[in-house]
């Protein structure tokens, strides 16, 4: 697992946009059309304003680019304001030239008789692209990756899922009352996150020191799903100082436990 620690989640941001252009770039030589699966939140915001950047001054075409987001709430339809479609298309796709066709987010809207056929549709649709080159993701105090939370299996596939009550509080700040955030979302599972050939994860803040340092440090458990990141080969984690507090120092400690 490789570890970047930036002084801002700008710098940081910066570095994995980055990354991506020269996967597009790379993509485009080879003759062949990135897969790129994308994530929602406060964390990802500075990110897409630097790809939305990059694309205006610097002319980086997502013409080619096949997306597919994480996750969406249960009981939204796409022109809700607090949906994650909308979020993704204000916040980024409709400042790019990617093509409608190539966007995928899973359909919140649907009735309960359809939901296991659209989670199916949903994973067949990946696999269709040729799976997923890289899979950005923040990651939430529950430890979820995607809405995986604590109990998701390692296996876990595209599915309708509760969400954690620590993670409906944080929502509060979107959503305005408690009442109004949804309590279901459907959401691509760890098995499918993990079948990513990498992984970008980001993570600003001392609200997530403690959480990151469980992750990737601590047992690889379905008690912090984004724990099993650590036994994926291709891992890059993006970390602010704040966010990377007690990891490094818990590195620190392993580093002089392994000397003595
Ligand atoms: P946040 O959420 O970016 O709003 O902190 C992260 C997540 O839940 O993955």
């Amino acid at each position: 697992m490789d570890f970047h620690i930036f002084q801002t989640p700008e710098e940081a941001s910066h570095s994995l946009a980055r990354g991506i252009a020269s996967l597009i770039k790379r993509c485009e030589v080879a003759g062949k059309r990135p897969v790129i699966g994308l994530a929602t939140g406060r964390t990802p915001l500075a990110l897409y304003r630097e790809l939305v950047r990059m694309h205006r001054e610097e002319g980086l075409s997502f013409r080619n680019v096949i997306t597919f987001n994480l996750d969406e709430y249960h009981g939204l339809g796409r022109e809700h304001p607090k949906s994650y479609w909308r979020f993704m298309h204000e916040n980024l796709f409709d400042h790019l030239d990617i093509l409608p066709e190539n966007i995928h987010v899973p359909r919140g809207d649907i009735e309960p008789e359809d939901t296991v056929r659209e989670c199916q549709e949903y994973e067949a649709a990946i696999a269709d692209a040729g799976g997923i080159d890289l899979q950005i993701l923040g990651i939430g105090r529950t430890g979820h990756i995607g809405f995986n939370e604590p109990g998701s299996g390692a296996h876990t596939r595209t599915r309708l899922v509760e969400l954690d009550p620590v993670t409906r509080a944080d929502a509060v700040a979107d959503f305005g009352d408690l009442s109004a955030v949804p309590e279901m979302a459907l959401t691509v599972g760890c098995g499918t996150i993990l079948e990513a050939r990498s992984i970008a994860l980001m993570a600003w803040g001392a609200s997530k020191a403690t959480v990151v340092e469980k992750a990737f440090l601590g047992p690889v458990s379905d008690d912090v799903p984004a724990s099993f990141l650590q036994d994926h080969p291709s891992v890059s984690l993006y970390l602010d100082e704040p966010a990377a507090e007690l990891l490094a120092a818990g590195c620190e400690e392993k580093h002089h436990l392994s000397k003595d």
